[in-house]
């Protein structure tokens, strides 16, 4: 694919109370669309041809700005942060300053604060090279975090058919910043039932066990012996209902793997199969760690793009990530981002038929 073949189009997508929302779709000429919105920066769908050359939407998501409006609880497909997955009590400590941070899920913080990155708009341009990038300063204190952080956030189509994602921040004080991206992925197609046949390689030989919160007790556990162990491709739901106080603690898979080699900076940290279809979906990033959550917490209540009601495990996302409470946790690699440093984070998820 030349980069020629990358075609970007811009079209209104209907509007918040915080403004106007656009829709851009990247093409690469050999199969691969994607959808972005300036609303959260929103993955909003992914069109990747099967085996058989038929088309299909990868992305859980919905048809509509109305659908993220009145169900932002999932995070479908949209930017997280400031702080991406959980930090105990909303409480951490820095430069001796104490933050408190929104509570938001039980007695911890989610995500970054309500509303967090996935609920502002964007502003975005478009590049002679067809990457979307999307901007947003958030101010001193938003969503209770020090510093203002200024963030860009680029979408790319690969030649290998991967749509890559460029993280940068800066600050102006000392602060804590831990970006990612919600898609979840089904590679049978949107709507189309569960993933439990989708076959999980995950590049890791540890995990960050959690408590019954979700928190880390702050342990790098082996994977070994567990139902948690991915290093050979092993279908989602074959161990999913073993009784592993892992398991229950999350409804199924949410939890932190620690990847291996990450000093190798961009690398392959995961693979998933659908055997259907013959669709694939390869991760690299140049992050530490991955939350595989297996869509537990989807209940039926609410239908997306194609129309069926999203329930349990009817989509798998793959967030690359420092680890979940890293700022209470001095062992884990750090999260804190100071002037003059600048946060730098790639993940690519590239796709194969
Ligand atoms: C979390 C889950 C949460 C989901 C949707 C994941 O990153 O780990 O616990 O339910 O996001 O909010």
């Amino acid at each position: 694919m030349s980069l020629d073949a990358v075609s970007v189009a811009q079209e209104a997508w209907g509007s918040t109370p915080a403004g106007a929302v656009d829709r851009y779709t990247l093409s690469n000429g050999s199969g691969l669309r994607v959808s972005v919105l300036t609303y959260g920066g929103i993955v909003q769908s992914i069109e990747v041809p099967d085996r058989g050359g038929n088309t299909a939407n990868v992305a859980l998501g919905f048809a509509s700005i109305q659908g993220y409006l009145d169900n932002p609880g999932p995070y479908f497909g949209a930017i997280i942060g400031r702080y991406g997955n959980r930090i105990a009590k909303g409480q951490f400590t820095i430069d001796g300053l104490a933050v408190q941070v929104p509570v938001n899920d039980g007695p911890n913080s989610l995500h970054g604060g309500t509303p967090g990155f996935d609920q502002r708009i964007w502003e975005a341009t478009v590049t002679d090279d067809g990457a979307l990038v999307l901007h947003h300063v958030s101010p001193d204190g938003d969503q209770g975090f020090p510093g203002t952080l200024w963030v860009t956030v680029t979408y790319r189509l690969t030649a290998d058919n991967g749509l890559r994602i460029d993280y940068r921040a800066t600050t102006d004080t000392a602060t804590v910043v831990n970006l990612t991206n919600h898609s979840y992925f089904n590679l049978a197609g949107d709507g189309s039932g569960n993933v439990y046949d989708h076959v999980l390689r995950i590049d890791a030989d540890a995990f960050t066990p959690v408590d019954a919160t979700l928190i880390p007790t702050g342990e790098i556990a082996p994977v070994d012996g567990t139902p948690l162990d991915f290093r050979t491709p092993t279908a989602i739901g074959e161990r999913i209902r073993e009784d592993h106080t892992q398991l229950r603690y999350g409804s199924g898979y949410d939890h932190n793997w620690v990847l291996n080699n990450p000093e190798a900076g961009l690398r392959v940290v995961a693979h998933v199969a659908e055997p259907g279809t013959g669709r694939s979906l390869t991760v690299h990033t140049t992050e530490p760690g991955m939350q595989f959550y297996s869509g537990n917490f989807l209940t039926g209540t609410f239908a997306g793009a194609s129309g069926h009601l999203y329930r349990q495990g009817d989509g798998l996302a793959l967030e690359t990530q420092h680890f979940p409470d890293s700022p209470n946790h001095p062992q884990f690699p750090t999260t804190e981002l100071r002037p003059g440093q600048t946060y730098e984070s790639t993940t690519v998820y590239e796709f194969g038929w």
